[in-house]
């Protein structure tokens, strides 16, 4: 279940024994999986469990306590350019005027290849990313005319600059309705099939996702379960990473995941907020609002609300 290299099949990404410690805690310990090169994987588990802070680890944001990881079958470098990141929090981009096109190219003037603004090969790279999301007419127009659905096309395009072989998309659905979800899901698939690159895809709710991944790699306690749906989503598995007794019910081809009578997924984000209700800085990584919200929770001692 752990998805080992196949025969033929070249890895995208190599985690061996992996411990990640946050404040002298381990969020992931001892966590080994393999990702293959063109998969599309669902990276699932309770809120704090630990998504983020390995998309951190991948990008060489937070050094490994213990183990090793590979990507590409290279060591884990900072602005590894074989790297797309789409971070988890984006806000304050409702309120910008900035145009889509400018919006874009930033991303590649700050961090791509240092290449001088507005360089041919920098507007060329922007033009191929555009068309890639299909986010031409979007272009024109300033991001606080978008929806959210279309700001988030403009950030896949940003993600894609410097033709990256691994894209890290840290929670792109949060904040969009279930229409808009459906068509950031099925835009990455398509663009991730065309080419041919690995992505890791992490939400709080499976059922979006469940058309277009390949696997999952399920988070939580400090462990990792990587596998087919069939393999992770199940009450042992579930069970364990959560720590508590979880149940796996299957309705219309959809998939839900209880504690008791409580479906889990609603539980942990009953009061996260859509971004566009706040407006942070750009570069903070991670936002604890610290609310003390009473609920019960499944995962024990880690009620963070990261919006
Ligand atoms: N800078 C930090 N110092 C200590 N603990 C942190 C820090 N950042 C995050 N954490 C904690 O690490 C855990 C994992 O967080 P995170 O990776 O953001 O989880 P997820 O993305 O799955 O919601 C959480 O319990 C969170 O509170
Ligand atoms: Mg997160």
């Amino acid at each position: 279940m752990n998805g080992g290299p196949q025969h033929g099949a070249a890895s995208a990404l190599e985690v061996e024994h992996v411990t990640l410690e946050l404040g002298g805690r381990a969020i992931l310990n001892d966590a080994s999986f393999s990702v293959r090169t063109g998969e599309f994987i669902g990276v699932l588990g309770p809120n704090g469990a630990g998504k983020t802070t390995l998309m951190r680890a991948l990008l060489g944001l937070l050094p490994v306590s213990g183990g090793s990881i590979r990507v590409d079958g290279q060591a884990v470098v900072r602005g590894n350019p074989s790297i797309g990141y789409m971070p988890q929090i984006r806000s304050g981009l409702a309120g910008r005027r900035v145009r889509g096109r400018d919006f874009v190219a930033m991303a590649a003037d700050g961090h791509h290849w240092g290449l001088p603004h507005g360089s041919a090969s920098v507007r060329a790279d922007v033009e191929r990313v555009l068309d890639l999301v299909d986010a031409h007419a979007l272009a024109a127009r300033p991001l606080s005319e978008l929806s959210g659905g279309e700001r988030q096309r403009l950030l896949l395009a940003q993600c894609l600059l410097g033709k990256p072989t691994l894209l890290l998309l840290d929670e792109p659905l949060i904040s969009l309705d279930p229409r808009h979800q459906t068509g950031v899901v099925d835009l990455v698939r398509r663009v991730q099939r065309e080419l041919n690159i690995t992505v890791l895809f992490s939400a709080h709710e499976l059922n979006p996702l469940l058309n277009s991944l390949d696997r999952v790699l399920y988070l939580g306690n400090g462990r990792a379960a990587l596998g087919t749906v069939d393999e992770v989503i199940t009450k042992p598995v579930l069970s364990q990473l959560y720590g508590s007794p979880i149940d796996v019910m299957r309705v219309n081809g959809r998939i839900f995941v209880m504690s008791g009578d409580v479906e889990i997924e609603k539980l942990d984000h009953a009061h996260e907020e859509g971004e566009d209700a706040h407006e942070h800085d750009h570069d903070h990584d991670h936002h604890d609002h610290g609310h003390g919200h009473g609920h019960g929770h499944a995962a024990k001692g880690k009620h963070t609300h990261n919006v």
